[in-house]
This record gives structure tokens, C-alpha cells and sequence, in this order.
């Protein structure tokens, strides 16, 4: 007999609540203990800039996350911020770019990161999105102009991005390549981590993210002067580029994106955990893409081939129209009423934001406005990235309870949501599981 849906009045498949993301523990309670303890909750030091009053290069607990990030990650220079925001504004502006600069973004992502060019006075250009959910080769191929400088590229949902093809593209345009990592962290790209490929990366440990300090960012780079960059725009760098005889002063005006001591303290025992979380979360992403599988309607995330993804969220596509399913707003309806939280789709395309269709970031339509960026007025009409619309629109539907402390009786949940939901609307599943893994990165040649 058929069980009686949520949705239609019967009892809910569950109704305990789901956990956050919750990730610390004892080591991190030590670690802010022992900074509130030393009474330092900043320290300035200034040892590697001349002056030292005005220069940031933080306290010990400051060293410590950025020297094992660098460990870590095999990159020469980390510089910690107050958030991936900060270190994506800072990126932007180490690597000199305003106005009358094109920057090729994502529409299928944070707000942020189309949000870094305009703040600097350079124009965000918009390029379609994979079915995975990061740029398009190709759309960003179609989307150069003789004033694109730079492609900001997000590795979406911990899915490393096209990096052969956007590093090539770069390489023969001469453009530079932010990496924006605030949801991958772990993952590489053919064995290297992402964040490294690029001129900057940028990894993000606010409350949401895999390893997390409440907020807090990193910027990483190989390149020593970017690195200093960096440095100066997180600390008021205006004031030290004077005696320090730095005379590459353009963007160099600073903020305070400083990292606290207690911060950094929690996100150097959150770097420790990485990879014991993201063991889990790949169980948990496992044992749900293969349940999924089972069902025609389902396209479970595929990563990329010889790449390892760490999914910071769950996207799944589900495809109601090309199957003659009921409409996706009903299915996330009914598996919303049985306790199982799906959302419909990720964010709307940014440039569909009142932002973008009035061309106004600040005052007299700024920076659209201004001279330099008189030839740059890119399309941000609806229609005008078709992917990034149909996955937000139609197919997308994300869970994040892919994500310790959930355990695998949690994921056995959703699959019998699904089941439940699925099988009351006579939707057979199908056999044999699929493949849901893509190859092994010791299966291409
Ligand atoms: C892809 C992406 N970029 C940037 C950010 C901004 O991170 P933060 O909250 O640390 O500023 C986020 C956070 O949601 C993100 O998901």
C-alpha cells in the first residue's frame, strides 16, 4: 500500500532536526583559550614591511594558519583576510585592474565575485555556466573583448572548474586568473589543489564553508610583489608605501580586511581537520549519488575526469521536462514536507539583480558610466547565459545535509524521502545503479 505523502496530510518521513555545520571542537576551544590568555586578540607586527606602526602582518597565530596554508597548499605566499569577499576586493585590486577593464565572471555564484571588479571601477562580464555549474570554455571564449584583463573563475559547489581550457584561453589573451576556492577547499585539479593554478586564489572559512572560523578568508599566490599587493590593500596600505619607497601605488589604497588572532587561531585547527571532514562528506555525497542514481530523473553532480571535487553543497539536477515528471517546485514541495530540505536551484543569475539591469553601483550610474568604460556594456539581459537560467529555473535542486556531523542514517533518510515521494507519484526506479563516479583519475590516459 502506498504510504500517504506529507505533502497530502500523512506523517512526515522525519521529523528530527538536521545539524549545522557544526566542526569544532575541543582543539579549537584551546586555541582561542591560549590567544585570550596571551591578551593579543590582534598583534600588527609589521617585520616584514618597514613600517612597522602602520604595517599588518599579524600575530603568531596569523603566521601560523598562513605558513601551514602555504605548506598545505605548496604555495609560496598566503595572506589571511577577514573574509573571501575581502580577498577577492583585494584580488582584484593587486592585480591592478579598473577602469576600462572587462572581467569575466560566473552568473551562477556569490554575489561577491561580480561584485570585486565594479568596486574597483572595472566591468563584470558575464559568461555562461556548465551543466556542472562553473564557466563554459566556450562561453567564456565568446565573451573576450580587447578589454577583458582577467577571468574570475569559481570552482562552484567544491567541482574544480575547466582549468586546461580557461588557463589556455588566459595564456593566449594575456589575461590573469583569480581562482575563487570558498567552496573547495581540498580540491584539486589533475592532484593540484585548486587556488594554485592562477595568479590569485581565494578560500573562504565563514560559518557555511568546509572547514570554517565563523568568518575569515586567504588570498594565495606564487608571486611574490602580488603578495606584498595584498598585504598593503588589507591594511590601510596607503599610509606605508611612502617609506616603504613602493612606487606601484595604483589600487593601493587600503581597507582593513585584517585577520584576528582568535580567528586565525580556530582556522589553523580547522586546516588540521580538512581532510578527515571532507572523508566524510564524500561518504555521505556517495552513498546519496548512488541511491539517486536509480531514478531516470535524476542527474546526480559528476565532477570532472581526474579531478577530486569536495562538494560543498549537493547539486542535483533533476530533469522534470524532458521526463514528463511533475513540476520541480512540487517534488522540493513534497520532500520539504517530509523534513528532507532541498532548495529550487543555487542563486539567481547575478545579473539579473537590479544591480546589473540598472547599471548602478554607485552614484550617476558608476562605473558604467565613466568614460574609460564607455565601449563595455555587456548583455545582462534575461536570456542572455541560457545554462546558468535553466539550472536556477528548472533543474537544480540542492541539499547540504551532505555534511558532517550528518552521518549516513541522515542520507539513508533523503533516499527514503525520495523513494517515498517518487514511488507514491509511480515513478519507477531504474536498473542497474548507475555510474554516478566518473572515471578514476587512473583510468585516463
Ligand atoms: C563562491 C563564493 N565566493 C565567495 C564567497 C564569500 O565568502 P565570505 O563569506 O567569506 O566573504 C562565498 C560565500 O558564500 C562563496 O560561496
Amino acid at each position: 500500500m502506498t504510504e500517504i505523502l506529507a505533502v497530502d496530510g500523512g506523517p512526515p518521513l522525519r521529523s528530527r532536526p538536521w545539524l549545522d555545520n557544526f566542526t569544532t571542537g575541543d582543539a579549537e576551544r584551546q586555541a582561542v583559550l591560549a590567544v585570550l590568555d596571551s591578551g593579543y586578540l590582534s598583534l600588527f607586527e609589521g617585520s616584514h614591511t618597514p613600517d612597522p606602526p602602520f604595517a599588518f602582518t599579524g600575530g603568531p597565530a596569523v603566521h601560523r594558519l598562513e605558513d601551514l596554508a602555504a605548506e598545505r597548499l605548496g604555495v609560496p605566499h598566503v595572506v589571511s583576510v577577514n573574509s573571501a569577499t575581502s580577498g577577492l576586493y583585494a584580488a582584484i585590486g593587486a592585480l591592478g585592474l579598473g577602469y576600462g577593464d572587462e572581467v569575466i565572471v560566473s552568473p551562477y555564484t556569490m554575489s561577491a565575485c561580480a561584485a570585486a571588479p565594479l568596486v574597483y571601477g572595472a566591468i563584470p562580464v558575464f559568461a555562461d555556466v556548465e551543466d556542472g555549474g562553473s564557466l563554459s570554455v566556450a562561453a567564456v571564449a565568446a565573451r573576450l573583448t580587447p578589454r577583458t584583463r582577467a577571468i574570475l573563475v569559481v570552482h562552484q559547489f567544491g567541482i574544480p572548474a575547466d582549468m586546461d581550457g580557461l588557463l589556455a584561453l588566459a595564456a593566449d589573451h594575456q589575461l590573469k586568473v583569480i581562482e575563487d576556492c570558498a567552496q573547495a577547499w581540498g580540491a584539486r585539479h589533475r592532484g593540484r589543489p585548486v587556488g594554485t593554478l592562477g595568479d590569485i586564489g581565494v578560500f573562504s572559512f565563514n560559518v557555511n564553508k568546509t572547514i570554517q572560523s565563523g568568518e575569515g578568508g586567504l588570498c594565495v599566490t606564487r608571486d611574490a610583489d602580488l603578495a606584498y599587493r595584498l598585504q598593503l590593500i588589507r591594511n590601510h596600505g596607503e599610509a606605508v608605501v611612502g617609506p616603504a619607497g613602493y612606487d606601484a601605488i595604483t589600487n593601493i589604497i587600503g581597507y582593513n580586511y585584517r585577520m584576528t588572532e582568535l580567528t586565525a587561531a580556530v582556522a589553523c585547527e580547522q586546516m588540521r581537520r580538512l581532510e578527515d571532514l571532507n572523508r566524510q562528506r564524500l561518504e555521505l555525497v556517495a552513498q546519496l549519488s548512488e541511491g539517486l542514481a536509480r531514478y531516470d530523473c535524476f542527474v546526480p553532480p559528476a565532477g570532472r575526469p581526474d579531478c577530486d571535487s569536495t562538494y560543498y553543497v549537493y547539486p542535483l539536477r533533476y530533469l522534470a521536462g524532458h521526463l514528463g515528471q511533475r513540476p520541480r517546485a512540487e517534488l522540493v514541495k513534497a520532500l520539504n514536507a517530509e523534513g528532507i530540505l532541498f532548495y529550487q536551484g543555487y542563486v539567481r543569475p547575478l545579473y539579473l539583480q537590479p544591480l546589473y539591469q540598472r547599471r548602478q553601483a554607485f552614484r550617476h550610474g558608476y562605473p558604467w558610466s565613466a568614460p574609460e568604460n564607455r565601449d563595455s556594456q555587456p548583455d545582462y539581459s534575461p536570456g542572455s547565459c541560457p545554462t546558468a537560467e535553466r539550472l536556477h529555473n528548472h533543474e537544480m535542486i540542492i541539499n547540504e545535509h551532505i555534511r558532517p556531523p550528518q552521518s549516513s542514517g541522515d542520507v539513508t533518510d533523503i533516499l527514503g524521502a525520495v523513494d517515498k515521494v517518487l514511488g507514491a507519484w509511480g515513478q519507477a526506479r531504474s536498473a542497474p545503479p548507475r555510474d554516478w563516479s566518473g572515471p578514476r583519475s587512473d583510468e585516463i590516459g
